[in-house]
């Protein structure tokens, strides 16, 4: 069976096509970030109308690099949520237009399920059951995953999400958009002894994660600073903001796998692919023997192969998942534990 994917839930247009004989057959992505980087942040209204530009061609490459035809797809699957509305419905009408035109079903696929079975397109995938952390720019969430479809939220931020924060205290240090990229670099240089940074829940006995408290630590650190801020203080308390983060995303992870008594643990979503989280968590499993598995560093941030993947999944466990009604609704709401 061959899924064409479509993702467009925020500000990357992703297509792919997956087959479940053959692994991936071809994916294309085209990123907004250079056109939301002078606002600072993604602007709805560009985002959607930039995913009417690129989907197409977009659709067309990934045809050509597979050497396929358009009858060889078997079905179509599109983000349906959560995201942004006008950028879901723009997924959402190509897949069921172009499903429409070819006779061939379609099927809304849940952006964090993407996410989270990620890691399983890897070449060496986890079995199920495991721990999965989701850290993406709007949302972090612990999970339990015991099959596809099969999710328990375990535990979730209250407030700012762990990508949310990093490009939030990126925007107060003057280093851009998008900032988790930004600050994982600058801090490389930071010395980690010149600030403290607050370690939100650290010790709280639930999975819950809280992270504007210290978005709000680094904004007192910046206006309190005597003078302008150089390199070096940005680097410095970049550092802060790291191992702030990273301590506390790995010992709520660690509590998770204690407390469901398992030992693999899968780490998704945009904030995945942070060099430091991941050293954190590697130098932990070692310690403490357990696995931890990523998606390949070009799946962690959205793509179009994950929505394929996870909707080829669907599919094969349940085929009347998919459907020739072609009328859709975009759900920018859209809780992961809801999904049947
Ligand atoms: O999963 P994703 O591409 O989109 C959402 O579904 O939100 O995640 C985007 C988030 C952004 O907040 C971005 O700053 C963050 O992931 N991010 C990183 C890194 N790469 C992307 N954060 C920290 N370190 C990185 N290397
Ligand atoms: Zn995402």
């Amino acid at each position: 069976m061959i899924v064409l994917g479509i993702e467009s839930s925020c500000d990357e247009t992703g297509l792919a096509l997956y087959d479940t004989e053959r692994g991936l057959r071809a994916h294309a992505l085209y990123s907004q970030v250079t056109m939301h980087e002078e606002y600072g942040g993604v602007v709805p209204e560009l985002a959607s109308r930039d995913h009417i530009r690129r989907t197409i061609p977009l659709l067309e490459q990934v045809m050509q690099s597979s050497q396929l035809g358009m009858p060889a797809i078997d079905a179509i699957a599109y983000t349906q949520g959560p995201g942004l509305a006008g950028a879901l419905l723009v997924g959402a009408s190509v897949a069921c237009g172009l499903g429409l035109a070819l006779d061939k079903p379609v099927i809304g696929v849940h952006h964090l399920e993407g996410h989270l079975l990620s890691p399983l397109l890897a070449s060496n995938p986890p079995a199920f059951p495991f721990i999965a952390l989701l850290v993406s720019g709007g949302h972090t969430q612990l999970m339990r995953v015991d099959g596809v479809g099969a999710y328990t939220l375990l535990g979730e931020t209250l407030d700012d999400a762990a990508g949310e924060a990093f490009d939030k205290s990126a925007k107060l240090l003057g280093l851009g958009y998008p900032g988790g990229p930004a600050i994982s670099r600058i801090a490389e240089t930071g010395d980690p002894n010149v600030y403290q940074l607050p370690r939100p829940m650290l010790h709280a006995k639930n999975l819950d994660f809280s992270f504007s408290g210290l978005k709000t630590a680094v904004l007192t650190l910046v206006k309190n600073h005597p003078h302008p801020l150089t390199i070096k203080d940005k680097a410095n308390i970049a550092r802060a903001f790291v191992d702030a983060m990273v301590e506390v995303l790995v010992a709520k992870s660690l509590a998770a796998l204690q407390q469901n008594n398992l030992q693999r643990l899968v780490v998704a979503g945009g904030v995945g692919a942070n060099i430091q989280l991941r050293n954190m968590l590697n130098a932990a499993a070692k310690k403490k023997r357990f696995e931890v598995f990523y998606p390949e560093l070009e799946f962690c941030t959205d793509n179009g192969a994950m929505i394929a993947f996870a909707g080829a999944l669907r599919l094969q466990r349940s085929p009347q998942a998919a459907s020739k009604d072609y009328r859709f609704n975009v759900k920018p709401r859209w809780p992961l534990d809801q999904i049947d």
